[in-house]
């Protein structure tokens, strides 16, 4: 008798039936993107990061005329001069990885190769297509903090 035949191939080991239809959905929006599918593409569905008011600590972390990735709390903060600090979301418009991250003033996606200008979000280098969002920061008792709703 004839055993019943599975009508899905077998994933390769360590291989989740997650990671392929993340895959699958990657390949789909981007041709070529399959191949660049990884951890930080597993888990985008889970990157939003906490919201409300987030304490992202001591001010003077974010170098003058620099920027900083905080990326636990999905925060880029740049800091135009001694005063002044502007935030953007470090969610990635391509398909929400999590910024992985900045030099200098280059925020880098790794998930598809995306970089965007960590001072106002401009995407340098697709495929992403859309700015990094801003998100509210301000300096508050000695604290930097970010507001996210
Ligand atoms: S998620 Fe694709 S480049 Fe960032």
């Amino acid at each position: 008798m004839e055993q019943p035949t599975s009508a899905r191939p077998a994933a390769p080991a360590g291989t989740s039936r997650r990671t392929v239809l993340c895959c699958a959905a990657a390949a789909l929006a981007t041709a070529g993107a399959a191949s660049a599918c990884s951890t930080e593409t597993r888990a985008h569905q889970e990157n939003t990061g906490p919201k409300g008011t987030i304490d992202l600590g001591d001010p003077e972390a974010v170098p003058v005329g620099g920027a900083k990735l905080y990326r636990t709390e999905r925060v880029i903060v740049s800091r135009p001069d001694k005063d002044t600090y502007e935030g953007l979301s470090a969610i990635c418009t391509h398909q929400a990885c999590v910024i992985a991250e900045v030099e200098e003033t280059e925020a880098h996606c790794t998930c598809h190769g995306s970089r965007f200008d960590a001072t106002n979000g401009d995407v340098l280098h697709g495929p992403a297509t859309a700015p990094l969002p801003p998100v509210q920061v301000a300096v508050k008792d000695g604290r930097l903090t970010a507001v996210r709703t």
